[in-house]
């Protein structure tokens, strides 16, 4: 995957659930086109298979289940989700925690099915366990900064950095990204200063007025 990367996490907003779902990663493929940086989407599960089709940027889950083919009622089976068309995943958002081993078996079978994984953690701690599963990312978001409007890249530099070089001293191919808070030019630059490879954001593009204007000012000092 191209690097710097600006990942949008849809969560369960309705702004970015079903047809606004598909709006907002049509905004995301034309400032991709326009800017040249790499703007992937992490929509909702029902949302992935109708955005794969009508886009052509990388799409995530949000999340997978540590499961194998078979009965497990609600859960997100990897093999259904890559036939939908996703390229990567997230994984371990502090949203919908993982068990350490199970991120590990997950991290397995994205590697098993030529998916890159992006593993979500809340600090430089849990950073530095979970790149021992060599995963192509690694993103630090601290859980108080998530959707506070205040950039982590600026309130808590010393996480990115600490993320940084403790997971490259680990295994330098993996990328470390930054998320909580983001929503200007001035934050991306800020964490790309940091040694960043890129952004994991909702809220600031999602809630703004008119997102694919956030989304070019997002970009705007890469
Ligand atoms: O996954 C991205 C996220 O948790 C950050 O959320 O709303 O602070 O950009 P937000």
């Amino acid at each position: 995957m191209k690097t710097p990367i600006v990942i949008l996490n849809f969560k369960t907003y309705l702004e970015s659930s079903g047809e606004n779902a598909l709006n907002l990663a049509k905004a995301l493929e034309t400032v991709a086109i326009e800017s040249g940086i790499t703007m992937a989407a992490a929509p909702q599960a029902s949302d992935i298979f109708r955005i794969t089709e009508e886009t052509d940027i990388p799409i995530l889950a949000q999340h997978i289940d540590p499961i194998n083919p078979g009965g497990h009622t609600g859960s997100n089976l990897l093999e259904c989700m890559v036939e939908a068309g996703i390229t990567g995943t997230l994984l371990n958002h502090s949203e919908q925690r993982m068990k350490l081993a199970d991120i590990d078996e997950v991290v397995k079978q994205t590697k098993s099915n030529n998916v890159f994984s992006v593993v979500c953690t809340n600090n430089i701690e849990t950073s530095v366990a979970v790149a021992t599963f060599n995963p192509n990312f690694v993103a630090v978001e601290p859980p108080e900064l998530i959707g506070s409007g205040i950039p982590v890249s600026q309130a808590e530099p010393e996480i990115v950095e600490g993320t940084v070089a403790k997971v490259k001293k680990i295994n330098k191919k993996i990328e470390v990204l930054c998320g909580a808070g983001i929503s200007t030019g001035d934050d991306v630059s800020a964490a790309l200063e940091l040694g960043a490879s890129g952004v994991l954001l909702a809220s600031g593009i999602i809630l703004a007025d008119n997102p694919k204007e956030a989304l070019l000012d997002l970009v705007s000092k890469i």
